[in-house]
């Protein structure tokens, strides 16, 4: 069974591995531009990973838990301890915010007290850049302990970059396996100041079409016309998936999302199944 993710992440894969992993062939390194809570990493098993993702404070926690597991879950867990109220919250956030001399494992550390004592989980930034999610109020907040060690031990065989997707896409090679999670066309795409537009989206799929001249290119979307008309050269395969966040009141929690396949070696590899 797949591990669980350390952090609550707006769109996270977990629960759409089951769809997903048939679509992903065998292949040298698994390439995630959009790495997010890094489900697909923890759900599937290549030789080696290359992780991206724009949010710094993201790649900082996963560097400093594959570096220093051990502090960081010591840190990690007196935060838990000590800061419980919704006052403690808003203190914790604000050093976050604005304490500079905090070392990157104590922001690795804030990141995931965060994330798991925030509203919903969620990661989202004002123009200036802080992080100003509202206190979530749950009783007793999970601790991923488990998932901080699984983490850990497979993040020995990845490489874990901050980068827009233009430049990971630009670090792929042959024997590599693409998988794209972008921001989904008209969803929730605030994951951090910049958003993503439908001009991201065209060049996304324009690289990625690229890229599959010598790699399996994998990736996930939103099923609307736009990205249909996006992806017409690719096979697509539609899946329902469960979705709390950018679902809109009313339409209940599922979501039509596409896989988009393409790739030199597609049909040898019986992607197209
Ligand atoms: C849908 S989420 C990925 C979810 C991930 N597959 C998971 O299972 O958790 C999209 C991710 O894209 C990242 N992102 C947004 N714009 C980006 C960009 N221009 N380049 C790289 N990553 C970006 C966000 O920070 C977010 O983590």
């Amino acid at each position: 069974m797949a591990v669980k993710s350390i952090l609550k992440w707006a769109g996270s894969k977990a629960g759409m591995m089951p769809a997903l992993s048939g679509h992903l062939p065998a292949g040298d390194r698994l390439v995630e531009p959009f790495a997010g809570s890094c489900a697909v990493m923890m759900a599937t098993d290549y030789p080696a990973y290359l992780v991206a993702d724009i949010n710094p404070d993201l790649i900082n926690l996963y560097r400093q838990i594959k570096e220093h597991t051990r502090l960081f879950i010591v840190l990690a867990l007196s935060l838990y301890a000590q800061n419980k109220s919704a006052e403690d919250y808003y203190k914790i956030r604000e050093q976050f915010n604005h304490t500079a001399s905090l070392t990157l494992l104590e922001r690795a550390a804030y990141f995931l007290y965060l994330n798991r004592h925030g509203y919903r989980g969620l990661c989202r930034y004002n123009g200036k850049g802080e992080f100003n999610v509202p206190f979530g109020n749950y009783a007793n907040p999970y601790f991923p302990l488990e998932e901080i060690e699984a983490f850990a031990a497979k993040a020995q065989r990845a490489t874990f970059i901050c980068a827009d997707f233009r430049e990971t896409l630009s670090l792929t090679r042959t024997g590599d396996v693409v998988y794209c999670d972008p921001p989904y066309d008209g969803t929730f795409t605030n994951y951090h100041t910049g958003g993503f537009d439908k001009a991201a989206q065209r060049d996304l799929a324009s690289m990625l079409t690229s890229v599959s001249e010598r790699c399996p290119v994998i990736a996930s979307n939103s099923d609307t016309p736009f990205t249909r008309s996006m992806f017409n050269a690719y096979e697509l395969f539609s899946v329902n998936a469960a979705r709390s966040v950018g679902v809109a009141a009313g339409e209940g929690k599922k979501a039509a999302e596409i896989i988009a396949v393409r790739g030199p070696f597609a049909k040898a590899n019986g992607i197209h199944s």
